[in-house]
Parts: C-alpha cells; sequence; structure tokens
C-alpha cells in the first residue's frame, strides 16, 4: 500500500494527495456503479506505459504501423500543412505517449528551420520526464515543453503561454478512446480553446474487417490482457485493493455495426474486493467494462469536425486505407 495506511495519507505532496484521492473516488464510483466501469485513463503509469509500447509492437496491432507509414511516408506534406503560412506556431500533441510517430514530423519541421516550439501534454508524468530527457538529445535545437495532467486543464495552460497560432495533434486515434458522443463533445470543447487560423491533426483508425480490429485488441502474446489487467495491480498497489489477477478474464468484442471495439475485464467467481475502506462484489461472470476503441468511416470523422466548428481540409491515408491523420481547420 503506497499512500493509504490506516486511512492516513503518509509523505506525499499535495498533489500526489489530491491525485489519490480523485483516483480512489473515480475508481469507487466505476466499481460501484452498475454495470461497472473503469477509467481509462488510469492505464498509464509507468507499467502500462511500458505494456502499451508491447502492444505498438505486436503483429496484430496495426494502427501503430498505418499511421507511422503516414508520418515517413509523407512528411513533407504534413510539416507543409503545418508551416502553412509560416508564421509562428505551438506545435501541441494532446496523449503524445513516446511521440515516436511525431518525432519524424518534428525532425522534419526543424530540417525547413520551422518557427515552432513543441508543447506535449500527457497525463503520465512517466512519459512527459522521457520526452523532456530524450527529444532534445535526439532533435538537437529542439524548444520544448512538456505538461503533466488532463487534456484540457493543460491545453489551457499551454495556450496562457503564447498567443502563437497553435497547431494540435491527437494522434493514435486517442479519439476514439471515447464513445462517439463524448467524442463530439470534446471536439466541440477543443474547438472552444482555439481560435481562427489555428488547427488540429486527428488520427482516427478507419472501419475495416472485422476480424483485422478484433485481433488488434486480443493479440496472442496476451500484451492488451496485460494492459487491461494492469489497471487492477496499479488499484492493488496505490489504493491498498486486494484484486485477485486470477479471477478475472480479458475480453475483448468488435461490433462492426457501431464500429465499437470494447474491452472487459470478467470476474470468474463470486468475490469481494476491498479499497479505500469499502467493499465492491463481485458476481461470477459480472463484467468490468475497460475501455472503447471506436472506429469511424472517413465520412463520419468529417462530420464529427464540421459539427464541432471545424472545416476538414486535407486527408493523409496510409496504404491500405486502415488509418487516416485528417487536418482541421479552425475557419
Ligand atoms: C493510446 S496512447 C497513444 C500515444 C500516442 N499519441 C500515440 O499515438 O502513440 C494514449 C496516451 O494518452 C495519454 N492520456 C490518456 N488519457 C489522457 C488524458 N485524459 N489527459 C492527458 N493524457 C491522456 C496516455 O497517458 C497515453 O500516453
Amino acid at each position: 500500500m503506497k499512500n493509504f495506511e490506516n486511512n492516513v495519507l503518509t509523505d506525499t505532496s499535495v498533489a500526489e494527495q489530491e491525485f489519490n484521492q480523485q483516483f480512489c473516488d473515480d475508481v469507487i464510483a466505476g466499481l460501484k456503479a452498475v454495470p461497472k466501469f473503469l477509467q481509462p485513463k488510469y492505464f498509464y503509469n509507468s507499467t502500462g506505459d511500458e505494456i502499451f509500447q508491447q502492444i505498438m509492437g505486436s503483429n496484430e496491432y496495426y494502427p501503430t504501423d498505418c499511421e507511422l507509414e503516414i508520418f515517413t511516408q509523407q512528411t513533407q506534406e504534413l510539416a507543409k500543412a503545418m508551416i502553412a503560412d509560416g508564421s509562428p506556431f505551438d506545435l501541441i500533441e494532446l496523449g503524445a505517449g513516446d511521440a515516436m510517430k511525431s518525432t519524424h514530423l518534428l525532425r522534419h519541421l526543424l530540417n525547413e528551420s520551422a518557427d515552432f516550439r513543441y508543447v506535449p501534454i500527457d497525463i503520465s508524468g512517466h512519459v512527459i520526464n522521457y520526452l523532456k530527457e530524450t527529444l532534445p538529445v535526439t532533435l538537437p535545437g529542439l524548444q520544448l515543453i512538456g505538461l503533466t495532467g488532463e487534456y484540457f486543464h493543460m491545453l489551457k495552460e499551454a495556450a496562457e503561454l503564447s498567443p502563437r497560432r497553435k497547431v494540435v495533434l491527437f494522434l493514435g486515434s486517442n479519439i476514439g478512446n471515447m464513445p462517439v458522443s463524448d467524442a463530439q463533445q470534446f471536439c466541440i470543447e477543443l474547438r472552444n480553446h482555439l481560435a481562427k487560423g489555428d488547427s488540429v491533426l486527428m488520427g482516427v483508425d478507419l472501419k475495416k474487417n472485422p476480424k483485422t480490429i478484433l485481433a488488434a485488441y486480443n493479440d496472442a502474446e496476451g500484451h492488451t490482457r496485460n494492459f487491461n489487467l494492469n489497471l487492477l495491480t496499479r488499484i492493488n498497489s496505490e489504493l491498498g485493493a486486494n484484486f485477485d489477477l486470477s479471477k478475472f478474464e480479458h475480453y475483448p468484442t468488435y461490433d462492426p455495426e457501431t464500429g465499437a471495439c470494447k474491452s472487459y475485464l470478467i470476474s470468474l467467481a463470486d468475490q469481494q474486493v476491498s479499497l479505500c475502506n469499502q467493499t465492491v462484489t463481485f458476481a461470477k461472470d459480472e463484467y468490468i467494462y475497460m475501455e472503447i476503441s471506436q472506429k469511424y468511416t472517413v465520412g463520419q470523422t468529417d462530420y464529427m469536425a464540421s459539427v464541432s466548428g471545424f472545416k476538414p481540409v486535407q486527408h493523409f491515408f496510409d496504404s491500405k486505407n486502415w488509418f487516416v491523420d485528417a487536418i482541421w481547420t479552425v475557419e
């Protein structure tokens, strides 16, 4: 148990205490709800970040390869769209992760002597520290300001840093980690944080053969399974819970009609788990809804842009047309 000892917080900083309280409140609210759910933003502790790297490296997980192909094969055209009229800009990446794909774009922009600053935002402090340590070494001359926190809290902070034009990257189909109505709301809020002349590069995984999609969330080596179970491990270590991981099973589904790919953890027994001084009861076969990875058609992404007050102006596809990076501008 790291921070909760006899219900007394030990020597953590105020920010950590607040985080742990919020984490505890969110987990209890999710596990007491019907049906049970956990918030996917908590997947990303340092182990979660590492397992996500393994997922991205697995044979079945195609989205990273598709988007990487776009970033390596169409770098010049992407950079041209960012540089636009040549005015200085802040390149803000929401949920930057390891910035593996954006690094290709950053290198190209530096070679072009573009006047820009890179502002990665991520809820994982581990990720932001990694980027702050590594990118100035691999990309000499890069101006970087890393911000740890929630997308819009940090976007607001980023906006206060300078009045420069903003180009926002939201890659890896992170938008798909929200149900469609939440994604729509997210795009509206994103638009409200931006101004005329700003733009967004939105990476979205497209609908395709259902078997290809399902396999990506059910890889043979079990990385996706481990990723989901790691959240229970995190809750055990940070909130003093006693989840028995052998009593939960990873269950992914894909519905080609709605485009929703969802992951669940199924309770394999009637069981009770205690955490944050509370007890949560699971019936055998009851599920915890863990994550959605929503798939779209190109038309649906254009519609989402337009309804949110953006103009979809350009599409970059991989050679299989499995993934799109779309440029949306604020008119
Ligand atoms: C699926 S990974 C994708 C990383 C990267 N964009 C890519 O394309 O490879 C999602 C990233 O978003 C971050 N993230 C998730 N929810 C977040 C939130 N609410 N606010 C800020 N970052 C978040 C995670 O920590 C993680 O690094």
